[in-house]
């Protein structure tokens, strides 16, 4: 009998509504810098890796994105609209067995239009589908007030405050987590 034995995963694309979840790929490399390089000061506050961006930076974490996805540590997404690069979203898991941690950044021309909400919605549902997957986090700075509301307005329940592995500059490097079950998912969401 034939097992598979790799690990399982969420689409490679996925329809969020107003915006296409498409798993990210090397070729990405000019448009998503130039995402990036459109949204620096937007992203720095909040994101430690924004301080030292650049092209080669980038290039690794496309490449990093691959090897993650085969192995099944992150399935990072680049957030389309009109096929044009407005974010990116994904599923990581760092955080203990049964679980996946999503995280995500919207580029400055787009922000307000429920595309980082739209995102992390159709994630939840799609690692809340997955075998053995039955809780999904975010996890923000305290100050993160735009970062913490996309939890909020899904109905996440905001769980415990521990620190940051890494304290983003505008921020005090306390985090607060946001948990959704599969059952509570279920169950506030007609699905
Ligand atoms: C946080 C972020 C991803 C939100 O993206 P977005 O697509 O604009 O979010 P949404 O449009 O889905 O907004 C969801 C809610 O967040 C809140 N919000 C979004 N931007 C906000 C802002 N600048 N100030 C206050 N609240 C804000 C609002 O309540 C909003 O709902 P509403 O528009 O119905 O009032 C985006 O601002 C971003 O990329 N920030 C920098 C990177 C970052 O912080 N990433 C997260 C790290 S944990």
């Amino acid at each position: 009998m034939r097992h598979d034995a790799g690990p399982s995963r969420p689409p490679e694309v996925i329809d969020a509504g107003p915006a296409i979840l498409r798993r990210w790929l090397v070729a990405d490399l000019d448009a998503s810098c130039e995402a990036v390089f459109g949204s620096l000061e937007h992203l720095r506050p909040w994101l430690p890796w924004a301080a030292d961006f650049s092209r080669a930076t980038q290039a690794e974490f496309l490449a990093g994105c691959e090897l993650n996805w085969q192995s099944g540590e992150a399935f990072d997404y680049a957030v389309l609209v009109g096929g044009a690069i407005a974010g990116s979203a994904g599923l990581m898991a760092r955080i203990g067995p049964g679980a996946l941690e999503i995280g995500y950044w919207v580029h400055q021309a787009y922000t307000r239009r429920g595309l980082a909400t739209a995102s992390a919605a159709a994630l939840t549902g799609q690692a809340l589908a997955l075998p053995g997957i039955a809780r999904v986090q975010i996890v923000h700075d305290e100050l993160n007030v735009a970062s913490g509301a996309v939890p909020r307005k899904l109905g996440f329940v905001k769980i415990e405050r521990r620190p940051l592995d890494h304290r983003p500059p505008g921020g005090t490097g306390m985090g607060v987590v946001w948990e959704m079950t599969r059952r509570r998912w279920r169950g506030t969401v007609c699905r």
